[in-house]
């Protein structure tokens, strides 16, 4: 059973300096990189390079055969995870030139569209998203009908890191499509990220480097942004706390991560007792945010001892307040038991489906810690997900309290689970506490080194691990 975390550090939030920090400019990591390849120098089969149509980047562009199978393949050197490939084309004629586009073997796209561009001196840009890994990838565009290809300039790799293929610039906004979370393309993702720790214990801990790291290094998803109300959060200075979350929310959002905004109420356990705070910090969030497409709400982090259709009427009351200023944001909605569908209050999953919220484009939320809950949680969860969208905003490979022995093995059978029914998660926690749940070592923040795992605890290694691998593959069509 959960039970509240120990303070065990204190630091104001003006004393570390970080009270209205603004939007920052993301430096590039190491890994960052937009590297564009020309047609002229790859390798092409059933083509000619070519200069005559001017326009070109380099010396020339490759005229590809008027054949199916006509082809050019490149061979550029990249960092894992997700990418955007950008063919530079021509196409003068008034029909489209599909090509079939490979990356590795695998196919991306069965008949990426190449459209007439006016004339064969007009170039424009036909875009993909695609897994690449680390190292030399084989990326092939093949002529998919007897018209053959366009004239083709060359392929642009943007990585992740360069702002081209992030986790938001390739899904978009998100919404519930049945009982998935869907992208901007209809189609089922799953989002793997991390949660900070209580922002008034150890804002030093969420800084450009660190988001650098989390973003280029880890490549997480989303970072879940964990705002105490009580223990000297919020309610304490709630000017202070909102305009750290701003600000926050800008710099993960430079970054193309998603944004969970969490409204980390804790004890007491019924949030209607901090629903007025509620109403006021979500009214300005929303307001100020509401049209970036990467923002989730988070409107109960762990209700407990608290009966679910009293915290159902909580979410009914909540909710109103987020869509009136932004009617297309999904939103996460706590459950009974510390986040447990009930079962660590001797209650069910059942209690939600039976009873569901008023709403829609909602999500309820799911936590666990694999060195305490086994079967019974790992059961519900698997029937849950069948039956109504749940995202796991919160959990640990250790005991409840975020702290004691690692249980990799039974973490491994929650992220099995998670990654075959596509339910989205989010580790506890990003920071440097003395826990074993907080994946860097004692005295990490605020200078890092944050990429790399020399100052990983284990969980922190095995958990950066899972985040890079498998890479993201999110659909695109
Ligand atoms: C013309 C044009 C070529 C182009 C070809 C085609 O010949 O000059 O650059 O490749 O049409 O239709 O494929
Ligand atoms: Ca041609």
């Amino acid at each position: 059973m959960k039970r509240p975390r120990v303070r065990t550090q204190i630091a104001t939030l003006a004393a570390a300096g970080l009270v209205g920090a603004g939007l920052t400019v993301f430096a590039a990591g190491a890994d960052a990189a937009t590297t564009t390849h020309e047609a002229e120098s790859a390798t092409v089969t059933a083509g000619v390079v070519e200069s005559n149509h001017a326009g070109f980047t380099g010396t020339g562009f490759v005229n590809t055969d008027n054949a199916v199978g006509s082809s050019v393949q490149w061979s550029p050197q990249a960092a894992a995870g997700t990418a955007t490939l950008r063919f530079r084309f021509a196409n003068g004629t008034a029909v489209n030139r599909p090509m079939r586009i490979t990356v590795n073997g695998t196919e991306v796209s069965p008949a990426l569209t190449f459209p007439g561009t006016g004339a064969w001196t007009t170039w424009q840009d036909a875009t993909v998203t695609a897994t690449l890994k680390a190292g030399a990838n084989t990326i092939v565009a093949a002529s998919t009908t007897a018209t053959g290809g366009p004239n083709l300039d060359s392929l642009t790799v943007i990585d992740r890191a360069t702002g081209g293929g992030t986790p938001v610039a390739v899904n978009g906004q998100l919404r519930v499509c049945g009982v998935k979370l869907c992208n901007q393309y209809g189609r089922p993702i799953q989002l793997r990220g991390m949660s900070t720790h209580g922002l008034q214990w150890y804002p030093n801990c969420v800084n450009n480097a660190s988001l650098d790291a989390l973003a280029g290094d880890w490549q997480a998803d989303h970072l879940r942004l964990s705002m105490y109300i009580q223990e000297g959060g919020y309610e304490t200075n709630p000017r202070q706390f909102t305009d750290r979350m701003h600000a926050l929310i800008e710099q993960v959002s430079a970054r193309g991560m998603y944004v969970i905004v969490d409204w980390h109420q804790l004890t007491p356990g019924d949030p209607h007792y901090n629903l007025e705070r509620a109403r006021t910090f979500f009214a300005e969030i929303a307001q100020r945010h509401g049209s970036k497409p990467n923002i989730l709400y988070d409107v109960a982090n762990e209700p407990n001892g608290t009966p679910w259709s009293r915290i159902k009427t909580y979410h009914e009351a909540i909710i109103p307040t987020i869509r009136a200023a932004d009617p297309d944001a999904v939103i996460l909605l706590g459950t009974h038991g510390w986040g447990s569908l009930g079962v660590s209050d001797g209650g069910s999953e059942a209690d939600v489906i039976n009873n569901p919220v008023n709403a829609t484009n909602i999500m309820y939320t799911f936590h666990f810690y694999a060195g305490s809950h086994g079967t019974e949680y790992l059961n519900t969860l698997s029937r849950a997900a069948d039956r109504i969208p749940v995202f796991v905003t919160e959990f640990g490979t250790q005991t409840a309290s975020g702290d004691g022995a690692n249980n990799f093995t039974r973490s491994q059978q929650y992220l099995d689970l998670m990654a075959q029914k596509k339910i989205s998660w989010t580790n506890w926690n990003y920071s440097d506490d003395s826990r074993s749940g907080a994946v860097f070592n004692s005295g990490t923040c605020p200078g890092g080194p944050f990429a790399g795992t020399s100052r990983l605890k284990p969980a922190g290694v095995w958990i950066r691990d899972h985040l890079k691998s498998p890479a993201d593959a999110f659909p695109t069509a």
